[in-house]
């Protein structure tokens, strides 16, 4: 609700060196900032802010964003009182503006009320297991002291069918059924939940946003949960979370599991820092949430078939979003065995010498692949190579691929050179992560053209005035992202649309991660801008000879299939001039090499780049 062209002066009036400081201790260092990364464990800085670009990076773990974002996620604050502190710290007044729609205002007072609402049912089951002995004994029964049955908030749901008529005496409001919390059928309204041990289920923020509540004893389902609300979307939370969140950062590792009592009961035994999925697959969401919390990620399944199935899920969710400094491993439990019964009998000690050696995700993956095929024979090891091709082609750790192709290799009897051919890899090729984007490239091509025309506009947005779309690939996400640039900077000057400026345009599109890895790389290598223009011009050029080349390819087969075409002939030797002539421009603009100052040395090294290209 706040206007744009407040945002905008807010940005422009702050600086982000300062909005840090205030947090972060933070050291000259080049034309940047650097710092201990507030955000994860370190002791050496990795953590760069650059004043030019009004942005924060860190090397360490990928943090990222401007002035708004940095307080969001340093200090937990929604958008908008991310945006208020700013401005008052900057003795700005966020104007009064356009009031909500009714619409709005309504859907924002029914989730306060939402949130307010599980709160009390909270404190109601909570009171009632107070009050019931027979569910103290199951909880007690299954090992739990009552400080960790506090700690996770557990509660009890008496068996009544209108057992919240006591917290709830409007027990018809809407906002009942709307929560989850009641059942309407054929016009009578109950509990959802009755007789059961429940679980509360914490948003990240810390808000009560669903609950399981377990059977004692046999029955079904064994665990009924909160239905999707508006609170509460099942792929996105992780059960745990709140709790988990400062032994993760001592131990740097996240362990997820994949049940409610797993959780509890390993926090029990001292294993704090594990999270469970909600009953559903492992999402790329959720591994994008855990890596930013942590190094390394621990996946935990039972040793039955259906955790194996559980665990290649995971791989494969995965498999793209590993980064060579922070690897995935999964740990299998012997059959008949869950971390609940494991941890209990066995202890924590043993429950760790078990996770020090779980299996990498590159070990999981190869054992998978073997077990596939016969390697004794040519057939299998063909087999072999080919089931492997499209899982080595999705992974974008530079490092971890190599590893997987020389491990790989010999297990196919074939050289490093040989699997790379086959995998069609490419050495050296930049890899990078799309999160959330249909992959329109495999990590095998190089760098398209698109890619680094968008990340030269973004350091020099006068630039815009020379692309042109029409020659680009509208497959791309990267030629949207351009699409959007390039319509801004008819509405707005070139010195508006700073970085800040843009992320506050992409924030919840479903480009954002493109243009927040342009970010990244171009303040990753302080590209420079007086260069931009020049570079712009030379991808242009790239790009014309790549669509004429095209056209050339299909007037030659035009002609060859037939000769009589004189216009289309007449169109080719066109069409071949125009391509020498683009040459001849070409090789006049000497290859250049590219000084770019590294941002987090702040040393300056040439990186034996030719004109027109980005760094990957
Ligand atoms: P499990 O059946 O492995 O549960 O289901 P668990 O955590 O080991 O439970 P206990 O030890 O028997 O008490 C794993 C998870 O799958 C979801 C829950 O999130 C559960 O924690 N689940 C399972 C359901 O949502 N409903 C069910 O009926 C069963
Ligand atoms: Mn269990």
């Amino acid at each position: 609700m706040i206007p744009d062209s407040f945002k905008q002066d807010l940005l422009n009036r702050v600086d982000i060196v300062d909005v840090v400081s205030r947090y972060v201790q933070l050291k000259k260092g080049g034309a940047n900032y650097v710092g201990l990364c507030p955000f994860h464990n370190e002791k050496t800085p990795s953590f760069s802010v650059s004043p030019a670009k009004q942005f924060y990076h860190c090397f360490g773990c990928g943090a990222h964003g401007n002035a708004i974002g940095f307080l969001m996620a340093y200090s937990a604050l929604g958008y908008v009182d991310a945006v208020k502190e700013l401005a008052s710290a900057a003795g700005m007044q966020v104007p009064e503006s356009r009031p909500p729609t009714p619409q709005e205002a309504a859907r924002k007072e029914r989730e306060t009320d939402l949130y307010a609402l599980m709160e009390k049912a909270m404190d109601f089951y909570r009171g009632e297991l107070k009050k019931s002995p027979r569910a103290i004994e199951y909880l007690k029964g299954r090992g739990l002291t009552g400080e960790v049955a506090a700690r996770f908030r557990m509660g009890y749901a008496p068996d009544d069918w209108q057992g919240l008529k006591a917290p709830f005496p409007e027990y018809e409001d809407k906002a009942l059924v709307e929560a989850g919390l009641v059942i309407e059928n054929e016009g009578k309204r109950y509990d959802r939940f009755r007789d059961r041990v429940m679980f509360p289920i914490f948003s990240a923020r810390g808000a009560v946003i669903g609950f399981g509540g377990r059977v004692m004893g046999d029955g079904e389902p064994k665990y009924l949960n909160s239905p999707e609300t508006p609170l509460f979307q099942k792929g996105q939370e992780l059960y745990g979370l709140v709790q988990a969140r400062e032994a993760i950062s001592v131990a740097r590792r996240v362990l997820v599991v994949e049940g409610y009592m797993d959780v509890v009961a390993l926090a029990q035994f001292g294993v704090s820092y594990a999270v469970a999925t909600l009953g559903t697959a492992t999402t790329a969401n959720h591994v994008v949430k855990l890596k930013r919390l942590s190094e390394e990620i621990v996946f935990c399944f039972d040793g039955d078939a259906a955790g194996r199935k559980a665990a290649w899920r995971a791989l494969e969710v995965s498999i793209p979003l590993v980064e060579d400094k922070k690897p995935i491993r999964f740990l299998f439990l012997p059959e008949a065995d869950d971390p609940d019964t494991f941890v209990r009998r066995e202890g924590k000690d043993a429950f760790e010498a078990l996770l020090r050696q779980a299996p990498t995700l590159s070990e999981f993956l190869v054992a998978e692949l073997r077990s596939q095929v016969n390697l004794a024979s040519p057939e299998g090891r063909n087999l072999f190579l080919a089931n492997a091709k499209p899982h080595v082609q999705r992974v974008t750790a530079p490092g971890l691929r190599l590893q997987l192709v020389k491990e790989l290799a010999p297990l196919g009897h074939v050289t490093q050179e040989e699997a790379e051919e086959l995998f069609e890899l490419r050495r050296g090729q930049p890899s990078y992560r799309r999160a959330g984007i249909p992959r329109a490239l495999t990590p095998s091509k190089p760098l398209p053209i698109e890619v680094q025309l968008l990340r030269w506009v973004l350091v020099s947005p006068k630039g815009a005035a020379d692309v042109d779309l029409s020659l680009m690939d509208g497959g791309l996400p990267e030629t949207e992202v351009l699409r959007e640039l390039l319509n801004l900077a008819t509405e707005h000057p070139p010195e508006q649309l700073t970085q800040p400026f843009l992320l506050e345009k992409f924030r919840g599109s479903p480009y954002e991660p493109i243009l927040v890895t342009a970010q990244e790389r171009i303040v990753e290598f302080n590209a420079r801008e007086d260069l931009a223009e020049q570079e712009i011009g030379m991808c242009m050029l790239n790009l014309r000879m790549q669509r004429t080349n095209d056209e050339i390819e299909l007037l030659k087969k035009a002609v060859t299939a037939d000769p009589r075409d004189k216009p289309k002939q007449l169109l080719l030797a066109a069409k071949l001039r125009d391509l020498t002539q683009m040459k001849e421009m070409k090789s006049k603009g000497e290859p250049w090499v590219i000084g770019m100052e590294s941002a987090r040395t702040g040393a300056t090294s040439k990186l034996g780049l030719v004109r027109g290209e980005f760094p990957p």
